[in-house]
C-alpha cells in the first residue's frame, strides 16, 4: 500500500508532496514553453469585454476562488463575487452585462456547484469552469472548461487540487490583467516571473516539514485553534482552519487578522493557539498588533512567516515557521504547504483517519 502512497504513509502526504511538481504541471500548459507570456486559449472569452466575475464553488475550491477574487481586482482590476454554490443557487443573483460565471470543482461533480452552473446557464451568461476531471459534468456543461492538472486527488482532504486552482487562477489573472489593460509589460512580466519561481519555492516550503510537526503535536493537545490572515491570506486561515477541522476534529476557525477584536479575541486564553499566517508585506506592521493583542492575554502564536518578518514580530512569539522569501502575488499558494501540513500531522498526533476522515465524503454529490 505504500507504493502506491509513493513511499508515505498516507495517500494526503503524498499528494502533499506532488505539489511542485503538478503546480509545474499547470505553468507548462498554460505558460509559453520560456514562461515570458501567457498561452492558455480560453475560447472567445475575452477578459477586455468582461465587468464582472461571479465566481462559485464549494468547500476548498471556494477558498481558492476567493484568493482569485483578491488577485482579480487587484492586478486585473476586475471585481469578482464569489458565493458558496449552495447559497448562489438559491439566492438567484441577478447578473450585471458582461458576467462571466466561474465555477470551481476538483471533481467536477458537486450538486451545489452543478446545479449553481446550471442556474446561471439558464440564466444566458458565459461560464467557465476549473475542474481537475475533464470528463466531468461541470466540465461539459460549462461553455468554456480549463483542466488544473493536479492528478487523480484520492485523500478527502483537499490538498493539491487547492494549490493547482491557484496556480491556474494566477494564470488567468496575468491574463486579465493584460486583456484589460490594468499592468503595463512590466508588470506582466513581474508576474510571470512570480509564477515561474512557484515550483522552486514550493518545494523550498515543504522543508518545514519537521518544524510544522513540532508545532503540530503541541496544537493538537488544543480544542480550540485560530487562523488569522490579512488580505490575499485571509483565505488561507480559512483554508487552514478547515484543513485542520477536516482531519483532527479539532475545532478551529479563520478569520481576518482586523476582526480579532470584534469577536474571537474573547476566545483568546492560554490553550487557544493562534496561527497567523502573514508573510512580510504591506500589511505586516497591523499584523504585528493583532499579534500583540493576543499575546497580551495569553495567548499562544504560531507566526508561519519569513525571516526577516520574524525578526521584526519579537521573541513573545511561541513559535515560529520560517518560510522562504517570495514575490507577494505567489504568497497565498506557498503558504497553503504549512497549512496542509500543520492539519496532517496534528491528524498524525491524534491518530485520526487521515485520508479517510470521519463523515465527510470526497465528492458530495448529493444535496
Ligand atoms: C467535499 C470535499 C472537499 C472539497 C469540496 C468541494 O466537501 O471533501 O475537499 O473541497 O467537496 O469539492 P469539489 O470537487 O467541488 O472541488
Amino acid at each position: 500500500a505504500r507504493i502506491e502512497k509513493g513511499g508515505h504513509r498516507h495517500f494526503m502526504m503524498k499528494e502533499i508532496a506532488e505539489q511542485p511538481t503538478v503546480v509545474g504541471k499547470v505553468l507548462d500548459a498554460y505558460l509559453t514553453p520560456e514562461g515570458d507570456a501567457v498561452a492558455l486559449d480560453l475560447e472567445g472569452i475575452d477578459f477586455a469585454s468582461i465587468q464582472r466575475l461571479s465566481i462559485v464553488a464549494c468547500g476548498t475550491a471556494y477558498y481558492a476562488g476567493l484568493v482569485a477574487k483578491y488577485w482579480f481586482e487587484r492586478y486585473a482590476r476586475l471585481p469578482v463575487d464569489i458565493d458558496v454554490a449552495s447559497e448562489f443557487r438559491y439566492r438567484e443573483p441577478p447578473f450585471p452585462e458582461g458576467t462571466l460565471g466561474v465555477f470551481v470543482s476538483q471533481s467536477g461533480e458537486t450538486a451545489d456547484t452543478l446545479a449553481a452552473l446550471r442556474f446561471a446557464t439558464g440564466e444566458g451568461i458565459r461560464t467557465l469552469a476549473l475542474v481537475n476531471v475533464p470528463e466531468s459534468s461541470i466540465a461539459r456543461e460549462a461553455d468554456v472548461a480549463v483542466q488544473i492538472h493536479a492528478g487523480p486527488e484520492i485523500a478527502v482532504a483537499s490538498t493539491k487540487a487547492f494549490t493547482c486552482q491557484l496556480a491556474t487562477f494566477a494564470v488567468l489573472v496575468v491574463k486579465a490583467a493584460q486583456a484589460r489593460g490594468a499592468l503595463d509589460a512590466g508588470g506582466v512580466a513581474e508576474l510571470l516571473a512570480a509564477l515561474r519561481k512557484l515550483p522552486g519555492l514550493l518545494s523550498h516550503a515543504l522543508a518545514v516539514d519537521d518544524a510544522i510537526r513540532t508545532a503540530a503535536e503541541a496544537i493538537a493537545e488544543s480544542h480550540d485553534v485560530l487562523f488569522l490572515g490579512r488580505g490575499q491570506m485571509f483565505p488561507l486561515a480559512l483554508e487552514g482552519a478547515l484543513k485542520l477541522k477536516e482531519i483532527s476534529y479539532l475545532h478551529a476557525e479563520g478569520y481576518p487578522s482586523g476582526e480579532l477584536k470584534h469577536g474571537p479575541i474573547a476566545l483568546v486564553d492560554k490553550a487557544t493557539p493562534v496561527v497567523v499566517l502573514a508573510p512580510h508585506d504591506g500589511l505586516f506592521e497591523k499584523t504585528v498588533s493583532n499579534m500583540q493583542e493576543v499575546m497580551a492575554r495569553g495567548g499562544r502564536v504560531l507566526l508561519i512567516s519569513d525571516a526577516r518578518a520574524i525578526a521584526q514580530a519579537g521573541d513573545e512569539v511561541w513559535q515560529a515557521i520560517t518560510m522562504p522569501d517570495a514575490p507577494e502575488f505567489i504568497q497565498p499558494v506557498l503558504y497553503a504547504v504549512p497549512a496542509q501540513l500543520l492539519a496532517y500531522h496534528a491528524a498524525v498526533a491524534k491518530g485520526t483517519d487521515v485520508d479517510q476522515p470521519r463523515n465527510l465524503a470526497k465528492s458530495v454529490t448529493v444535496e
